[in-house]
């Protein structure tokens, strides 16, 4: 709570402060709906450019585009109270330079209200990680398995087994010193991920990369089941929704046909009742 009794968001310090203590509770949200139900027990919300896959139906997360994640942005915004807000640079938005990074940031964060922008790759980004920390965009980096190189990597595939684990180390290391407040680190094997956390001082926010990590993050539809495209090992499914949502369309579609539905709870009156309830 803050002086005037509001509830105060998260910000990016708070969370860098976070390190080594109680692990960081971190999911996505595209929608309000989702939004307001993930805010209450979340220190992160991030509105990733999984949308693509998760409600566009894409096959892949590179033909997300900035006026995507501005239009699920300003709808997560609504739904948020608590939370610290992160949305997704999405491919192509942020790679040329550092100028074009600050440029779809500012309009990413002046658009949707986010206290921070979310962007793929190590060493490489780590300039432009620090043009934007510089400027006032807060960035949390995402190293690991970067879904945006799905290209150059052939694959979702592991990342930094046996002497790849050096390269992963240098790009965690990197975003760090360029100033990112956090560090996704995305299907990496455990002691990778344990050295990289007792390494680096910012949290380390695990997805596929155990719990050494000072923080995890799930994508909501795939914990909660919504989402049955594919399955990485790393999510645990914590409901079946997708399963009770068929049942209840089926149940649904057998009343109509069957005249079931409507019932007569849910007709109009001629008239309006005393008290003018309709
Ligand atoms: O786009 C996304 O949802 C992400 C998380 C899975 C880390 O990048």
């Amino acid at each position: 709570m803050s002086a005037t009794g509001e509830t105060k968001a998260m910000t990016p310090p708070d969370i860098r402060m976070r390190k080594g203590q109680t692990p960081l509770v971190c999911l996505t949200a595209y929608t309000t709906p989702i939004a307001r139900l993930v805010d209450r027990h979340c220190d992160i919300v991030l509105v990733g450019d999984s949308v693509g896959m998760v409600l566009h139906g894409l096959s892949s997360t590179l033909g997300v585009t900035l006026d995507m994640m501005i239009m699920h942005g300003q709808a997560v915004r609504r739904g948020l109270v608590r939370s610290l807000m992160v949305v997704d640079l999405p491919f192509g938005s942020y790679e040329e330079s550092p100028e074009q990074a600050f440029r779809n940031a500012a309009r990413l964060m002046a658009q949707t209200g986010c206290a921070a922008v979310k962007l793929e790759g190590g060493e490489k980004m780590a300039e432009t990680i620090r043009f934007l920390g510089a400027r006032g965009v807060p960035v949390m980096a995402h190293v690991g398995l970067t879904p945006q190189s799905v290209n150059t990597f052939g694959g979702y595939r592991v990342q930094g087994r046996g002497d790849d684990a050096e390269r992963i180390r240098r790009d965690a290391g990197a975003v760090t010193e360029a100033g990112a407040f956090s560090v996704v680190l995305e299907k990496v094997p455990e002691p990778l991920a344990k050295r990289i956390t007792a390494e680096i001082a910012v949290p380390t926010i695990g997805i596929g990369a155990s719990l050494a990590c000072d923080g995890q993050i799930l994508v909501s539809d795939d914990m909660l089941g919504l989402f049955s495209s594919f399955r990485p090992k790393f999510v645990k499914r914590y409901a079946e929704l997708g399963d009770q949502a068929d049942a209840a369309i089926a149940a649904y579609a057998a009343d109509v046909r069957e005249r079931r539905f409507p019932a007569a709870e849910h007709l109009y009156a001629n008239e309006t009742k005393a008290g003018g309830v309709t």
